[in-house]
């Protein structure tokens, strides 16, 4: 049993490490959050086509994303028959779903279209269409994005989203046809918990000088905003627990300072006026969202982009799918650039990555030290010094500040405190 109001202490900055590792705390979190809010996906263009789907994880649970005749479908991954996994692949392009266990086969709308011995064996009869796959109630797109949830109740997604859409859409809707996946996807598991990605790429700009000091002294790979001259650093706590870290830069030096992506300037250019029809000034030309989480799981390395989703298996451990997404419009050579540099930076021998990966798992093992139990940790940075500001929206504070880390650990401990919603379980089919 625990106490929210006690491992999450934000009037003082203190944050009980527990939370890290608690297996109590973990299954309640899986119950109470990841059943409870949108958790985003992945991308549409993994399944352009019908009867395309690709496999993941929704906290705790397998699920199956599906593209079918009307529309995306995610369903449990789990055989209604003895809870075999039905789909054992991480993507491809299906008609039927076979569990390979006794055979009982789905439609790519989970609907059950096979039983082996449907009249032969099952001589009292059995109604299949009370025995299809379970499915997400509720599933949405943001501009490409997939998200779906386990609770009906859910709000709509783009008012999940709230003001992160602001910066989201310097990502998804700067230019006609909007993006897609380029070089598939990439999965690895981390030994840490959840949540120390989630906050990492938050708000934590802060770390950048320590922990990636070798890899900012080689030429190329600095990072967005390594370069510019006369850029101010900020973050911006959001609606329901996300936020994002960006650059603005001053008047008379407008935006730039990828020269070290090959020809991505002057790409920049050649969209200059698109960037202003549909993002405005501000976002065209001096704003640049560096980092961000989508609360709980979702994060982005804006602009030249990494979406990473941090899938939570286990108090200890975090599986991670890495996705590269680009502007459907720029050229081929571009695409294929940006999709290398991606995978050096952010995959998982990536050179930024790795000395994240292993500061996540230092700090998820040390909270399992007997003798600093019930040692709080401290994301005291820049209390009391958050604001508002005309042109963007969100509560600010400079660049260096727990203010985004405090704003998700906020959202964490409301939905931790509530009941989690009823389990989707059809009424004929459920234990008692
Ligand atoms: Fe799937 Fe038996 S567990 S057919
Ligand atoms: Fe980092």
């Amino acid at each position: 049993t625990f106490d929210v109001s006690r491992l999450v202490d934000l009037e003082n900055g203190l944050i009980d490490r527990r939370i890290f590792s608690d297996a109590e705390i973990y299954d309640a979190e899986m119950d109470r959050i990841f059943r409870r809010t949108w958790l985003a996906l992945g991308h549409e263009s993994e399944i352009a086509e019908t009867n395309d789907f690709f496999t993941t994880w929704m906290g705790a649970d397998p699920v199956i994303v599906s593209r079918t005749a009307q529309g995306i479908k995610v369903m449990l991954n789990m055989c209604r028959h003895r809870g075999g996994t039905v789909c054992r692949v991480d993507r491809g392009n299906a008609k039927l779903f076979l569990c390979p266990y006794h055979g009982w086969s789905y439609n790519p709308d989970g609907t059950l279209k096979v039983v082996p011995g449907l009249e032969a064996d099952y001589r009292h009869g059995i109604d299949p269409t009370q025995w299809g796959l379970l499915e997400a109630p509720r599933v949405a797109t943001y501009k490409g994005l997939i998200f779906a949830s386990w609770n009906p109740e859910v709000e709509p997604l783009e008012e999940f989203l709230g003001d992160a859409r602001f910066y989201l859409d310097c990502l998804l809707d700067r230019v006609e046809g909007g993006t897609e996946l380029v070089g598939g996807m990439r999965r690895w598991i981390i030994p840490t918990n959840w949540k120390h990605a989630a906050e990492n790429f938050v708000g934590d700009s802060y770390h950048a000088a320590a922990t990636h000091a070798s890899i900012m002294r080689v030429p190329g790979l600095e990072g967005a905003g390594g370069r510019v001259k006369d850029v101010v650093g900020y973050q911006a706590a959001l609606d329901n627990g996300h936020g994002v870290g960006m650059w603005m830069a001053s008047e008379d030096n407008a935006r730039g300072g990828y020269g070290h992506l090959a020809g991505i300037d002057d790409y920049l250019k050649s969209i200059q006026d698109q960037l202003v029809a549909k993002l405005g000034e501000l976002r065209a030309t001096r704003l640049t969202p560096v980092h961000a989480t989508i609360f709980p799981n979702f994060s982005i390395e804006f602009p030249f982009a990494s979406l990473h989703i941090w899938h939570p298996r286990g108090p200890l451990k975090t599986e991670v799918r890495d996705l590269t997404i680009v502007d459907k419009a720029m050229p081929a050579e571009m695409k294929d650039m940006l999709r290398r540099h991606c995978m050096l930076r952010q995959g998982p021998a990536g050179t930024w990555e790795q000395d994240d990966m292993d500061n996540w798992s230092q700090t998820t093992y040390s909270s399992l030290s007997p003798t600093a139990r019930g040692l709080m940790a401290n994301y005291q940075m820049g209390m009391g010094h958050e604001h508002t500001r005309d042109d963007i929206p969100g509560r600010i504070d400079n660049k260096s500040s727990d203010i985004n880390q405090r704003n998700m650990y906020a959202r964490w401990a409301e939905l931790m405190a509530m009941d989690p919603p009823p389990p989707q379980v059809p009424a004929a089919c459920r234990s008692h």
